[in-house]
């Protein structure tokens, strides 16, 4: 597929950008057949916009605390998602919660990437949760974005074991190497287009998937 043919990604941060590494390496090296069209970020200090600029992809700052409502944000990054001709959206580590603006043009377009075995610990501080439940397993989880805050259906999960002396920060180191892993390869699935949401579920080449999401190997493809 030409470069030109190839679907465009628009990638949304508010950090770090590790996974947005990730998307970016796996662009580059042919494992996720898509361009990233453009990073957006909601915080003009995100680490992750010097990393879209290395890579000489787009990347602009649509600073949340300029509008007036969780709307008008949102239809500002419809309108940049827009002018850039995006077709799929992938939320890594953006921190905003967000409304039916964004989420509805992009159904079953949009997946994001949440630091727990979902169900279990939608929201924050989910490494830190998973110790003080004496948990024997944290992980992360891509899923679709719908209505429901770190509830669409989930695509791909990955578990690390929690061992003894583990922090939040260990284990988040742990569980972000598996984030790295999982996040390309559900994207790629979502480029190919065998990756689908149908309404309350996901299927990936027509078979619906588990409520917990395909529990990752790396012998997927
Ligand atoms: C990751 O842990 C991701 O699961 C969560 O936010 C964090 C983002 O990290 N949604 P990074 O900015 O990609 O390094």
């Amino acid at each position: 597929m030409t470069k030109a043919a190839q679907p465009r990604l628009a990638v949304l941060i508010s950090g770090r950008g590790s996974n947005l590494q990730a998307i970016i390496d796996a662009c580059a090296s042919g494992e996720l057949p898509a361009q990233i069209a453009l990073v957006i970020s909601n915080n003009p200090d995100a680490a992750g916009l010097q990393r879209a600029e290395r890579a000489g992809i787009v990347a602009v700052c649509i600073d949340h605390r300029e509008f007036g409502s969780r709307e008008a944000f949102d239809e500002a990054l419809v309108s940049e998602l827009r002018a850039h001709a995006v077709d799929l959206v992938i939320l890594a580590g953006f921190m905003r919660i967000l409304t039916s603006v964004l989420i509805e043009p992009y159904l079953g377009r949009m997946l994001n990437i949440h630091p727990s075995l979902l169900p279990r610990y939608p929201g924050l501080n989910t490494h830190q949760r998973a110790l003080d439940a004496g948990d024997s397993e944290a992980g992360a989880t891509v899923h679709f974005v719908t209505e429901q805050l770190d509830g669409g259906p989930p695509v791909l999960q990955a578990s690390v074991p929690i061992l003894p002396r583990d922090t939040a920060d260990s284990l988040a180191d742990r569980v972000a190497v598996q984030e790295h892993a999982i996040y390309p390869l559900a994207a790629r699935w979502l480029v190919q287009g065998r990756l689908v949401l149908e309404g309350q579920y996901a299927t990936l080449d027509g078979t619906a998937i588990p409520s917990t999401g395909i529990p990752y190997t790396p012998a997927l493809e």
